[in-house]
């Protein structure tokens, strides 16, 4: 097993970070972790009439963009454990009453549905906060198709420049903003969560023991973030 997050503790910092949340991930990312929400979307041609799945859905960047991709007749499921991400959700998804997304309090370890359910699934900076990533890829297997493919977006655990490059934006950048928002601990533990993460290499093999025919991770933006590609 590799070890992860401690679920409450996740939980409560993802309640307290909700209302800055989008405002940060813009400001942080200079807006291009949509690009890579983005990418990740079109890598994986979500079609119409598809169901999806969007785990640790947050405030829906994600289940949204899948949403318009799905119609007519589409379906997301989103799921997230804490209330204050998804309220916000439900608020964006709120202007666009036509997307089919239903927004779901919830474990990602156990998603209420039945196996092979969803056509496809995503899951963006979700899988490094869960207390089992490996049990979330099983999890993530279990509720797909035969045929069904998944993406998984997060920072990447990384060596050489990438890293240093990394832990420096993470220390003099994105604390320090946090910081003065009141959010410097909720910030300050990514730092320890990507060093817990698996490794591109070990992402690849814990989706083999899963259940995922083929898995693919590859480095984007630098090598700053990884996107991890699984066809079952
Ligand atoms: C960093 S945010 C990512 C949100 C969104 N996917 C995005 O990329 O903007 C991580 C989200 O995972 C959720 N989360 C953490 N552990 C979870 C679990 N076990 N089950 C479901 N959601 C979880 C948190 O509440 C939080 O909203």
């Amino acid at each position: 097993m590799v070890s992860g997050a401690h679920p409450q503790q996740v939980r409560q910092l993802f309640e307290q970070v909700a209302p800055h949340y989008d405002r940060l991930n813009d400001l942080l990312s200079l807006g291009l972790h949509r690009l890579w929400k983005r990418q990740m979307v079109q890598l994986l041609q979500p079609k119409a009439g598809e169901a999806w799945l969007d785990l640790c859905c947050g405030t829906g960047d994600l289940a949204l963009l899948l949403a318009e991709r799905l119609r007519p007749k589409g379906m997301v499921l989103a799921v997230d454990a804490a209330e204050a991400p998804l309220q916000r959700a439900r608020l964006r998804a709120a202007s666009r009453p036509w997307l089919a997304i239903d927004w779901q309090l919830g474990d990602a370890l156990a998603v209420d549905r039945p196996d092979g359910h969803f056509d496809g699934a995503v899951m963006a900076y979700g899988l490094r906060n869960l207390a089992d990533p490996a049990r979330g890829l099983c999890e993530l297997r279990r509720l797909l198709h035969h045929d069904g493919r998944a993406g998984v977006l997060d920072f990447n655990r990384t060596t050489g420049l990438p890293a240093v490059l990394q832990r420096q934006t993470l220390r003099q950048v994105v604390v320090p903003v946090a910081t003065q928002l009141g959010l410097q601990s909720q910030y300050a533990y990514l730092e320890d969560s990507i060093d817990r993460f698996p490794t591109g290499a070990q992402q690849e093999r814990l989706a083999q023991d899963a259940g995922f025919s083929w898995a693919r991770h590859r480095p984007i933006a630098g090598g700053l973030m990884g996107l991890l590609e699984l066809r079952c």
